[in-house]
């Protein structure tokens, strides 16, 4: 700590002393071309990735997101949206709230604290205790290491955790960890390299689109069936349970979803009654039942929903399928 307090007294521009923590502030890279802004202090933070070689991944998780519907959960809860390019490919957010479970989550997973609560941390969140180094051989770095030991496939022994400064600042260089990968164990060395300290440039938050709340996916709407595939012999009729996993949207005053359904092979082999259900945001959890009847026989066939309403319409029908054998 002693570096720390000629840190504040010399260099006290530079804001808290944060070792072995990152700036609470702060925008950096790393690598594979991520860029991370973090703003502890108004709980928001932003990313962008290359995903794939051609795919570029862009969040951003909030605690008051802009430009949600008034007196929607988005306006009241943590949000996450995902932006990706090309466009083509779509975009999703969710939201951290008592419905929150089919989440997602691009950010350190120890900031997703449960189900319904997210919380913007520190970047880094170590799991054992660190311990500042005394060797005063690197004039350069300050370099703290976990109190517990980790072993590698090759049976070489290292601190399960390590993280390297900018001597006397709060500037992060790298840290590393020991990780498992089914039967490998190897240390994973991570590099930054920080992009500014202080509270992070707008330009990245100014690239959330106005209209995300409208053409994006709802990440926590879909259904729930129970059971997610049945076998009807001929003449028989099968009940699936259906309910919701969030209550659908309002839109112009109207909550209420409609769901119909249509099937991909052997389109006369089946019937089902009732033709549409309707959900809204009171009886969304409460089971409704489908009943399929099988009036010829015929190879496995599948049932897929059709939305109208209630934010459903941007959902994916393919993951929301029942397989009838
Ligand atoms: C990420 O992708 C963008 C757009 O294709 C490209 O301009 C950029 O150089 C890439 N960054 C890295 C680190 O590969
Ligand atoms: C490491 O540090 C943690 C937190 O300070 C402590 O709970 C733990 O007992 C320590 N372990 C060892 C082996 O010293
Ligand atoms: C001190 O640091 C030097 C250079 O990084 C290293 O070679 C040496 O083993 C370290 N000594 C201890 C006691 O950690
Ligand atoms: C949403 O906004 C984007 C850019 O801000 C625009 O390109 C797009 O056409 C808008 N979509 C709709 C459906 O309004
Ligand atoms: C199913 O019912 C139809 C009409 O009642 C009958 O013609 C047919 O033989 C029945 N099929 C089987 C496999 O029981
Ligand atoms: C509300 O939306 C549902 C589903 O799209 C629709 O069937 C219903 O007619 C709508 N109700 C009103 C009052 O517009």
């Amino acid at each position: 700590m002693h570096s720390c307090l000629i840190l504040l007294t010399l260099w006290s521009y530079f804001g808290d002393c944060t070792q072995p923590y990152f700036p609470r502030q702060v925008v950096f890279s790393s690598d594979g071309g991520l860029i991370v802004a973090i703003d502890e202090i108004n709980q928001r933070a932003y990313q962008t990735l290359n995903y794939t070689s051609t795919e570029q991944h862009t969040s951003f998780v909030m605690q008051h997101f802009p430009y949600a519907v008034p007196d929607s959960p988005q306006s009241k809860y943590y949000v996450q949206l995902l932006l990706r390019t090309p466009p083509s490919l779509g975009c999703q957010y969710g939201t951290y709230w008592k419905y929150g479970e089919q989440n997602f989550n691009d950010f350190p997973v120890h900031w997703w604290v449960t189900e319904s609560s997210f919380e913007i941390k520190n970047y880094i969140n170590f799991h054992f205790g660190m311990i500042h180094s005394k060797n005063t051989s690197s004039i350069d770095e300050d370099y703290w290491y976990s109190n517990e030991t980790c072993m590698l496939e090759d049976k070489e022994i290292l601190p399960c955790e390590e993280i390297y400064f900018k001597k006397n600042t709060e500037i992060p260089l790298r840290s590393t960890v020991v990780v498992r990968y089914g039967m490998q164990v190897i240390q994973e060395i991570t590099n930054y390299k920080i992009i500014s300290i202080g509270k992070p440039d707008e330009k990245y938050f100014d690239l959330i689109p106005k209209n995300w709340s409208v053409v994006c996916q709802d990440a926590n709407l879909g259904i729930i069936y129970n059971p997610e595939a049945v076998t009807i012999d001929s003449n028989r009729s099968s009940d699936i349970h259906i309910s919701l996993t969030a209550p659908p949207h309002r839109i112009n005053g109207n909550d209420t979803v409609r769901i119909r359904w249509k099937v991909t092979q052997c389109k006369t082999c089946f019937k089902w009654i009732p033709e549409q259900l309707y959900f809204n945001s009171k009886n969304f959890q409460t089971t409704q039942i489908l009943t399929i009847i099988r009036i010829k026989n015929g190879p496995l066939a599948k049932m897929f929903p059709i939305f109208k309403g209630g934010g459903f319409d941007s959902i994916s029908t393919d993951d929301y399928s029942i397989i009838i054998t």
